[in-house]
């Protein structure tokens, strides 16, 4: 049998921190409640980024009422795709990701159709705040559906992959791309089904995947290589996350990426309190690379630049 303390020091030799030492030493500490809610509400979220003058999907309408939802199909007349979410959303819950109609009803995009009472119905969920956080009343956003770039194409099943990238005190530290299978109906989220898989942040190059508990080489449904793809506009992506700091003050954030194939890079979601599985996805602990940024804080000489902590955590922060 294995030895539960030999595996709890190993896991502390390559740094991987628990739920509790996250919550304890990074979140609690670096990260004020009342800042919370410019993450916690994509809204708003949204709003800063635009003002900041950083990429987001274009937001098409908000719904807030439920007599509002008839006036949606109207708004959205015009256009063949776009993607429905509750403002206080995670996890994917909830959220639909319309890619095409047919007549009055709508067709998702793991190819199922919606009618038109089951769309309204499940919007009406959304606004009882059935998919948000503390299940309080919420109001639903409905944006631009990104057009992820071809170069994924092999290894995401009809979705749209994210970029995650952890961003502490403005040094990104570590990133993974999450794939969408066949399981994960269109949507990134590792507990919906998707794939995680670690990135190089000197390089931006995919070094192994995890799905559930199993570390994976290839895709699932596609049986494509999910190891040595070269994620595109890797220097900006970085820049994106530094500059997340200034933009939330939350010292400790996940900020979610994608890129759109005309667009580049656009902010999809940040999140105060990103989930561990990245260490899995990268074969590397989070812990060693916090330590390495605090001391640059204890010796008070962490950057303000965005631009100079890209550089710094290019040169210190490979996945091994
Ligand atoms: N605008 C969009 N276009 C295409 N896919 C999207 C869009 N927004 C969300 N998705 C898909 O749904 C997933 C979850 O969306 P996100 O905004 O991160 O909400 P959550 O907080 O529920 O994770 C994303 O990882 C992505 O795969
Ligand atoms: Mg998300």
């Amino acid at each position: 049998m294995l030895n539960p303390f030999r595996i709890a020091k190993r896991l502390r030799a390559i740094g991987l921190t628990g739920i509790g030492q996250r919550n304890a030493e990074f979140v609690l500490m670096y990260n004020q409640r009342r800042n919370y809610p410019r993450v916690d509400d994509k809204l708003i979220t949204k709003k800063l980024a635009l003002a900041a003058g950083l990429p987001v999907p274009q937001l098409y309408a908000v719904v807030r009422e439920e007599h509002e939802i008839e006036e949606l199909h109207e708004k959205l007349r015009g256009r063949e795709s776009f993607v429905v979410k509750p403002a206080h959303g995670s996890g994917g819950d909830g959220i639909l990701v319309i890619t095409g109609r047919r007549g009055d009803r709508y067709r998702r995009s793991n190819g199922a159709l919606l009618a038109r009472e089951e769309f309204d119905h499940h919007i009406s969920n959304m606004l009882s705040g059935l998919f948000s956080l503390g299940g309080q009343p919420d109001h639903a956003l409905v944006e631009y559906c990104v057009q992820f770039d071809p170069i994924f194409d092999n290894v995401s099943y009809k979705g749209v992959p994210d970029i995650r990238i952890i961003s502490f005190l403005g040094y990104p530290v570590m990133s993974m791309i999450r794939l969408p299978t066949r399981m994960s109906d269109g949507k990134a989220n590792l507990h919906q089904g998707a794939i995680g898989v670690g990135i190089d942040i000197p390089t931006g190059i995919t070094r192994r995947g995890v799905w559930g508990r199993e570390i994976i080489r290839e895709h699932p449904d596609t049986e494509s290589t999910i190891v040595g793809l070269e994620i595109p506009h890797w220097d900006e992506l970085l820049m994106i996350a530094a500059r997340c700091y200034e933009l939330v003050e939350l010292g400790y954030v996940g900020v979610d990426i994608v890129l759109d194939k005309d667009l580049g890079p656009l902010i999809l979601e940040l999140n105060a309190r990103p989930g561990l599985a990245i260490q899995m996805a990268n074969g590397n602990g989070l812990l060693h690379r916090l330590r390495r940024v605090q001391e640059l804080e204890q010796q008070g000489t962490l950057s303000r630049d965005p631009a100079e902590r890209v550089a710094f955590s290019k040169a210190n922060f490979p996945t091994l």
